[in-house]
């Protein structure tokens, strides 16, 4: 049983195999106190640690200091208003103009399994993987109920949490911020790690350490955004990939976020996740709910390298749903650097004639096949075929492609609407955008009024339209400028405040519809690169693309951060050519090869145009993939060495469930002279295990000798280390394949 709960104590106890959570009822007036989180304990005997024993005592006793109370207490959904002057989870505006909300417990439930929430992207499991608890808190004065869950994933040491807030009373209440996950936890001497980036530049890892007062980031951009990430992870000082203790939390929500630390007076950090309050205000009418997304929690007290793998089993089994997350996807070639919007059927028929020869297996059809779209100022909301183009027409160029073995998928970008278009002329209101004032463009676009059933309707009614047209069996759903103007023609002023949360219910929706009607569609989502990387949309798509910058030594690094919450099974990664169209950088064909193994691998380049040494190698390019992606896309993951941290090199491995066999990358960085072979230790391996060690590359086993006398066992891999060749020359990759004897 994950989750019990003490009478005597008023406790509840949730736990995973490594973790324990606990929060108790405390006081006459049942606040509910969190008490810890952590590494798994046996005992419960913990309600101390609130230190309701210590002044300013508890107010039922001492109404004298209730202030002091409030601000001290660990709560576990602190409320605005009552003297919690730390940053707080839940505020309203009353028919009266009030903003305090105070929780008491009245009850709760448990049981096996998970609920889903409505309209959201969530973590689901069985009755056999999880256990859910339900506590139902209410507001006397507001008559307002709260229902916090908490759901334990045993197995895969992550807690998942979310609340629900219903309003019994005869009046509407405003919901002025509604927090998903809070954490009041004592400082000891924490660092914060965050994910920031830019366009290209998506998801590097940031640690600084907690300091007291304010710090955190989030997102008004009606996306998660380039440059901030909704996770955080608070660290032991000390802690590192393998060791320490480190407190991971990830929202499963894909618009705007907060997360926020708080140290205060008494050095408590409150840590708080949820839909950024910044323009959000949520008219709740009488007897409505609201639902707040869910945030994943997890403990590690093995690093961060503990706390990824847990985010990737938990992702990979319990959130990702497409039939394709057990599946080697097809490996595909796209087009968008290639050409660009420079194509029409004999160009990619020509393409697909070459890469079908190669092994490659779908060709995607990117951005520039619809309306009159040359350039990217035109079209969007038009997803009828550009006949100029696509000469013949889809089915015929889709045919043509199947013809030839490879499979057929399509771009689209249905959230948007360009002002040269068909749409916006038969709909200009359809474009986000407040009256009386010009509504800014970004790639020359308008986002169009998700918050509109009529225009989801629309838009999903022309998608569908496409998808049934032809044997489509891929689709890159593409976002590529962010929210602004917020203004809705069909919202009336007093739910303005909701068109964010509305635009994004308005997304899932749409995605929802798409891979209902269509189970077996492969769906990756992309917004200008690694824009919208979040694990709400992995609940609708198995793979996101990652970046836009797809130079194989920028892409250490967007991975690495990328991979320390999410399984290397989602990331988007393709070879491209070279220089690279982000960096202008020259690397071997092979090294990003090697770098695009760790994701879903593909191509993103005109392979009648790359040199021949090049195109040469694509077949055991595509060998390898096959060889080795069922190991990276179920394995555990380990990260060896940062070119983040060392400047020099960059190192990982996956290693199978049953450690029977493990891949290795080595990706050297820049070269340096008169230095001998780098030893590197291992990780992951079973220390019983003998282990064969192959280069790849060119099939040399070089440590180990297969069915010969002399292999490496586990123990001198991880103790001792493996010794690797100095490559020649900078950003040279290497591929080492372990199996076990
Ligand atoms: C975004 C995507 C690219 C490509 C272009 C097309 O930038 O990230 O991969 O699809 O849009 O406009």
């Amino acid at each position: 049983m994950g989750i019990t709960y003490y009478e005597k104590e008023r406790l509840f106890k949730l736990d995973t195999l490594a973790s324990t959570y606990m929060c108790a009822v405390v006081d006459e007036e049942n606040f509910l106190g969190h008490v810890y989180f952590g590494p798994r304990l046996e005992d419960h005997d913990a309600v101390y640690l609130t230190r309701t024993g210590e002044a300013p005592f508890v107010p039922s006793s001492n109404n004298r200091e209730r202030l002091a109370f409030y601000d001290t207490f660990p709560m576990e959904l602190p409320t605005h208003g009552l003297g919690d002057n730390r940053d707080d989870a839940l505020a309203v505006r009353s028919a009266l103009g009030h903003t305090a909300v105070k929780l008491g417990v009245v009850s709760h439930e448990i049981y096996k399994g998970k609920k889903g929430l409505k309209g959201l992207p969530a973590t689901f499991g069985k009755e056999d993987e999880c256990t859910t608890l339900e506590i139902t808190m209410t507001d006397e004065t507001l008559k307002m109920d709260v229902i916090l869950s908490y759901t334990v994933f045993e197995k895969v040491d992550a807690i998942t949490r979310s609340l629900k807030v219903i309003n019994n009373s005869s009046d509407d209440i405003v919901l002025t911020r509604v927090m998903s996950a809070c954490l009041d936890m004592d400082n000891e001497d924490f660092d914060l790690l965050t994910l920031h980036g830019s366009w290209a530049r998506e998801r590097h890892i940031n640690r600084r350490p907690l300091t007291r007062g304010f710090q955190g980031l989030s997102s008004i951009k009606g996306e998660c955004s380039h440059q901030e990430h909704p996770f955080m992870a608070i660290m032991e000082k000390g802690a590192d990939e393998d060791r320490g203790e480190v407190f991971g939390m990830s929202f499963v929500y894909s618009g705007n976020f907060l997360a926020s630390c708080y140290v205060n007076q008494f050095d408590s950090v409150r840590a708080l996740m949820g839909i950024n309050p910044e323009d959000f205000n949520w008219l709740l009418e009488s007897g409505e709910e609201f639902i707040a997304p869910e945030v994943i929690m997890v403990h590690s007290s093995e690093g961060l390298g503990g706390m990824s793998r847990s985010f990737h089993d938990l992702i990979r089994n319990n959130l990702i749903r497409s039939p394709y997350k057990d599946r080697k996807r097809p490996i595909l070639i796209n087009n968008w650097e290639a050409t660009y919007f420079d194509f029409d059927t004999d160009k990619l028929l020509g393409i697909v004639d070459q890469a079908s020869k190669l092994g490659i297996e779908m060709l995607v059809m990117d951005d520039g096949w619809f309306g009159h779209r040359d350039f990217d100022d035109s079209s969007l909301g038009d997803w009828y075929v550009y006949e100029d183009k696509i000469k013949g027409g889809l089915k015929y160029l889709v045919d043509e492609v199947n013809k030839r073995g490879m499979k057929f998928g399509i771009w689209f970008e249905p959230e948007m609407i360009s002002p040269d278009s068909d749409l916006y002329r038969a709909h200009p209101d359809w474009a986000i955008q407040i009256p009386g004032r010009v509504p800014g463009q970004a790639r020359a676009q308008y986002v169009l009024d998700l918050t509109r059933p009529e225009v989801v309707d629309n838009v999903y009614g022309q998608v569908k339209a496409i998808l049934e047209s032809a044997n489509i069996e891929y689709v890159k759903w593409d976002m590529n400028r962010p929210l602004s103007d917020m203004g809705s023609a069909s919202l009336p002023p007093e739910r303005m405040g909701e068109m964010f949360h509305r635009y994004m219910l308005g997304v899932y929706e749409l995605q929802e519809r798409l891979i209902t009607d269509f189970p077996n569609l492969l769906l990756e989502n992309c917004s200008g690169g690694g824009g919208r990387f979040d694990p709400g949309m992995l609940y609708y798509s198995p793979q996101i693309w990652c970046s836009d910058d797809t130079d194989a030594i920028e892409r250490l690094l967007i991975q690495e951060g990328t991979a320390l919450i999410y399984p290397l099974s989602s990331m988007g990664a393709h070879v491209s050519d070279c220089p690279n169209h982000a960096v202008g950088r020259v690397t071997p064909f092979k090294t990003r090869g090697y770098v695009a193994l760790a994701g879903t691998f593909g191509y993103e380049l005109d392979v009648t145009k790359i040199p021949e040494e090049d195109r040469n190698m694509i077949p055991d390019q595509v060998k390898m993939y096959h060889a080795y992606n069922d190991l990276v896309r179920m394995g555990d993951y380990y990260r060896v060495a940062s070119y983040s941290q060392n400047n020099e090199y960059d190192c990982y491995m996956v290693v199978s469930k049953d450690r029977s066999e493990a891949l290795v990358t080595f990706v050297q960085v820049l070269n340096r002279v008169n230095f001998h072979s780098r030893k590197i230790r291992l990780k992951g391996l079973d220390p019983a295990k003998k282990y064969f060690v192959t280069y790849v590359d060119d099939n040399k086993e070089t440590s180990g000798k297969k069915g010969g006398e002399r292999v490496y066992s586990g123990e001198m891999l991880m103790k001792a280390g493996l010794l690797i060749p100095r490559p020649w020359g900078d950003f040279q990759g290497m591929l080492i394949s372990l199996k076990a004897q």
